[in-house]
């Protein structure tokens, strides 16, 4: 991660002081940097200066003491320079390099020169500076002047004559005749350069101390109000407008911290409308509900009415017919017996009668089904006790009652039973009659010669259910019309011949299954087949009598 990028994780405050620190490091460094490189410079060039100076003067003073070797008078002029600042040695050769008077500088015997090699002055005839590194390590300059002297060259026409200066006729040539070294040291130098070194950076400690604690005053005097505003932000978000941020200052923070609690004014303002729409809101919701619960239970009143009068209209269709046969046949009867002694009834008179009679016994076994399916209908609305059952016993126990009638319609049966299924709470009996509806069902609608599944399998949990079993009887017969789908559950919804099916089965079946907490589903293809599957849940969910 970049410097800037870990800066950005700290706060206002200390992200503005780090970088302002870091300028001001920087810039010090640099400042400082550069001003003692400068001064170490003016140091060298006045070094070289004050060396340069000497050893012209030395060199000048020398020139008697090298013509006459004065060993003693070289010295005492060198012993007065050598007492000089930075000067370490001092040293007087003859041109052909013969030291005649030298101090100090055994210590620099081993020198090394630094850089490229100069000519001497002996050679050049000029001031040359040569830096050389001790064997200790320290640095030094050696500068070397030629000794210089004028010598007179006579005309051949004056050879042996008196020396005459102002004739002008003699010519004058400076001869090089010795040199004068001196050594320099730049120790003074580096430990002026040290000091500075040490000055600078204590500055800069002092600078940039001085500044961290300057600007975290300062930024506190920035950062304090954003924090309170912060704060107050936070209690707006969890819905608190209760506060306001509380600075007098008539900068922009004070103008943003004004504006601030003109928004906090606002919003409440909105709140507070909102909360009142809401309150209105809220009473006219109840106030619907409530109207629309009254028009719910009238609407139902008025649908168990239609119900109750559909059904009696269904009773009373399905017992008129039965019933008026019956009478019909026993005002008949009735009417021939009355009319005949009881000595002229003939045997065929007899037989009339008994066909009568059966007539009448087959439409009150009619009435008697209604009467009882109806009561069926009514049962299924009475809490009745359940028990564990064993949904594959039930199934065995219907195919035992319906196998006959299978068999006479040449339906075959196939089962598949799943033998881990979980055992479920609920009323063995009225589940055979579920079965039985369904499967005689399957087989009215079968041509003879087809087959009948009927399959069982433990389901997986699946929506408010926590495990179901489901009972699938499939046939392939005639299918059910897509506009008698949503009516077959209806009471006296039938379709098939007067005397073959009272249309109370299916919703029979369904109030049974809905007791139970299942549901019924139901799938047909016209023509090809039709699936009616029972859902049971393992563990009833609902009981309710109502549904
Ligand atoms: N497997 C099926 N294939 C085709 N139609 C069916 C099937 N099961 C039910 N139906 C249709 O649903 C109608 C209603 O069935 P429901 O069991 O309620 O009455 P029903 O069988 O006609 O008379 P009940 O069962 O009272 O003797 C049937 O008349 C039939 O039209
Ligand atoms: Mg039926």
């Amino acid at each position: 991660m970049s410097l800037f990028g870990s800066v950005k994780r700290f706060g206002l405050r200390e992200q503005f002081v780090t970088v302002v620190s870091l300028v001001i490091i920087a810039s010090m460094l640099i400042i400082g940097g550069y001003l003692i490189k400068r001064q170490s410079e003016i140091y060298t060039n006045e070094l070289e200066k004050r060396g340069q100076a000497l050893v012209a003067n030395l060199a000048y003073n020398a020139e008697y003491g090298v013509i006459l070797e004065s060993t003693t008078e070289l010295e005492n002029l060198i012993k007065g320079v050598a007492r000089a600042n930075d000067i370490i040695f001092v040293k007087i050769l003859t041109i052909d390099g013969r030291v005649l008077a030298e101090t100090g500088s055994e210590s620099y015997a081993n020198a090394k020169i630094k850089g490229k090699p100069e000519e001497s002055a002996l050679t050049t005839g000029r001031f040359q500076k040569t830096d050389y590194i001790a064997a200790n390590g320290s640095d030094f300059m050696e500068l070397s002047y030629p000794v210089e002297t004028v010598r007179q060259t006579a005309s051949r026409e004056n050879l042996g004559s008196i020396y005459d200066y102002s004739s002008g006729e003699n010519s004058y040539v400076r001869e090089v005749i010795g040199e004068v070294r001196i050594g320099l040291t730049y120790s003074n130098l580096s430990r002026e350069v040290t000091k500075s070194q040490t000055a600078s950076i204590l500055l800069t400690f002092i600078v940039v101390l001085s500044a961290i604690i300057l600007m975290t005053a300062f930024v506190r005097i920035i950062t304090r109000p954003i924090e309170s505003l912060v704060e107050v932000t936070d209690q707006i978000s969890k819905g608190d407008l209760t506060k306001t941020v509380d600075i007098n200052r008539s900068d922009e923070i004070g103008l943003l911290a004004e504006s601030f609690n003109r928004m906090i004014e606002s919003l409440k303002k909105s709140q507070d409308e909102i909360e009142e729409y809401n309150r209105n809101l809220e009473e006219k919701i109840i106030e619907r509900t409530r109207e629309l619960e009254e028009a719910q239970t009238q609407l139902i009143q008025s649908e168990k009415m239609v119900a109750i009068g559909q059904l009696a209209a269904g009773v009373a269709h399905e017992l008129n017919n039965p019933l008026g046969g019956i009478l019909g046949y026993a005002q008949f009867t009735l009417e021939k017996i009355q009319n005949k002694c009881a000595d002229n009834i003939s045997d065929k008179d007899i037989e009339s009668y008994k066909r009568y009679l059966r007539d009448i016994e087959t439409q009150s076994r009619r009435c008697k089904a209604i009467v009882q399916n109806l009561l069926k209908f009514s049962r299924t609305s009475q809490t009745v006790k359940f028990d564990d059952v064993d949904v594959n016993a039930v199934v065995e126990d219907t195919l035992t009652f319906v196998e006959h009638q299978l068999m006479m319609n040449q339906i075959t049966l196939v089962k598949n039973l799943d033998p881990s299924l979980p055992k479920i709470k609920g009323h063995p009996s009225q589940l055979q009659q579920v079965f039985t509806n369904i499967i005689i069902n399957a087989m009215h609608a079968s041509n003879p010669g087809s087959e009948v599944t009927l399959t069982t399998r433990f389901a997986p949990p699946l929506g408010e259910f926590n495990g179901t079993v489901e009972i699938a009887v499939v046939d392939s017969g005639k299918g059910i019309r897509e506009e008698h789908l949503k009516k077959i559950f209806e009471p006296f919804f039938t379709t098939k011949d007067i005397g073959k099916g009272t249309g109370l089965g299916l919703s029979v079946s369904y109030g049974i299954i809905k007791e139970h907490g299942g549901e019924i589903r139901v799938k047909s293809k016209l023509g090809e087949e039709t699936t009616f599957t029972v859902i049971v849940p393992v563990e009833k969910i609902t009981c309710s009598a109502d549904n």
